[in-house]
């Protein structure tokens, strides 16, 4: 079974949504998958994702709200496979941050679709239009790394 972390900032907005819309459309094609997030900076630790990213996802069929907020920890570059970067920033201190043995792959979440941005925009200081679109982002992004799983596994 394929581990995946996604990774965001505070893991209270992007990365949150990804793991949740993640599991859904794993879940729908009969796909084990195990699935986590982390954030690069534990300013939110322990917290439950942001309410508007909430909100949003629940009304697309998504429950966020089991989530709790979490750091990035040395032992995730061992413990999973995939560790998906929803932003550049993101994926540059992920490879700061990564032991010089680590096992996993540290890519960017939005590199495996073709969407007209690589970026999972940060959606945290502005308006509800930027949530949707980060669930948009996700959604498609989801999708393109599923195929890539299974075209991986024939
Ligand atoms: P996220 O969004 O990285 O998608 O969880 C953010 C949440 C909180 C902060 C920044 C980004 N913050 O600065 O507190």
């Amino acid at each position: 079974m394929k581990r995946i972390l996604f990774v965001c900032l505070g893991n209270i907005c992007r990365s949150p949504a990804a793991e949740g819309v993640m599991r859904a459309k794993a879940r729908r094609r009969g796909l084990k998958l195990y699935i986590e997030s982390a954030g690069t900076g534990a300013w939110h630790a322990g917290d439950p994702p942001d309410a508007r990213m909430m909100r949003a996802a629940k009304r697309r069929g998504y429950d966020l709200s089991y989530q709790r907020a979490r750091k990035v920890t040395d032992a995730d570059f061992f413990e999973f496979d995939f560790l998906l970067a929803m932003d550049l920033a993101n994926h540059t201190d992920l490879l700061e941050l990564a032991p010089p043995n680590r096992e996993c792959d540290i890519r960017l979440f939005l590199d495996f679709a073709d969407c007209e941005t690589r970026e999972t925009p940060d959606p945290y200081y502005g308006g509800d239009q930027g949530f949707e679109r980060v669930l948009d982002l996700i959604e498609e992004g989801a999708e393109a790394f599923l195929n890539y799983l299974e075209d991986e596994s024939e």
